[in-house]
């Protein structure tokens, strides 16, 4: 049985089709809370839905943000959508789903790359100081072996705040995985 697609699904489904071709509809600010309890926020790419409330995004094990999703998982995404005029917000936890511990899961996302999208996992430690002799491939074919340091994010969303600059007045609606989804109208 297929489980039904929460109701902000088609809402964002929308939004997003509103930018049209545009590739920044697919960035998305993932925050996290630093080692030292201080906020920390950047952009990924969004890679797709792997569950009707479950969205990946791919990184680098080495990176900081990995070190610390994995002491303390919380995050939120805000996801911007300048045509619509609207901003999602979506809060939950992350799973880091790794090639040691999900290979085919990790090969298959890692053939989805295109060969410019995957060159970055060839790399040299993100953060470290710069080494001028350092190679930084611009591309990686499919054939190129998954990276040990490769990892897949999955965000379990628990909370979707939507706010809708289009009317007046601005529409701020709340969904919660823990009230099934209802929709919870906010002040703006
Ligand atoms: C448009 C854009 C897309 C990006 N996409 C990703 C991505 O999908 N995965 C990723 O790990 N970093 C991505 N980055 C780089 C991150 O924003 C960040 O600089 C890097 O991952 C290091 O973050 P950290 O030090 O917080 O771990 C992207 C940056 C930009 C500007």
């Amino acid at each position: 049985m297929t489980e039904a697609l929460p109701p902000w699904r088609p809402l964002l489904r929308a939004a997003m089709q509103r930018e049209g071709r545009s590739v920044s509809a697919r960035w998305v600010q993932l925050a996290s809370t630093g080692r030292d309890g201080t906020p920390r926020v950047r952009t990924l790419v969004f890679r797709g839905w792997a569950g009707v409330d479950q969205l990946e995004l791919f990184s680098d094990q080495r990176s900081e943000k990995v070190k610390e999703l994995s002491s303390h998982g919380a995050a939120e995404l805000c996801w911007l959508f300048p045509k619509a005029r609207q901003q999602y917000r979506l809060r939950g936890m992350v799973q880091l789903i790794t090639p040691a511990e999900q290979a085919d899961l990790c090969q298959q996302r890692w053939q989805q790359l295109s060969d410019t999208g995957r060159a970055v996992w060839g790399w040299p430690t993100p953060a470290k100081p710069l080494d001028p002799s350092a190679a930084f491939p611009e591309h990686l074919s499919d054939t190129s072996p998954l990276p040990d340091h490769f990892v897949v994010l999955r965000l379990q969303v628990e909370t979707v705040e939507r706010l809708n600059l289009g009317p007046h007045p601005h529409q701020r609606t709340r969904w919660s995985a823990q009230t099934l989804w209802q929709e919870q109208p906010l002040n703006p």
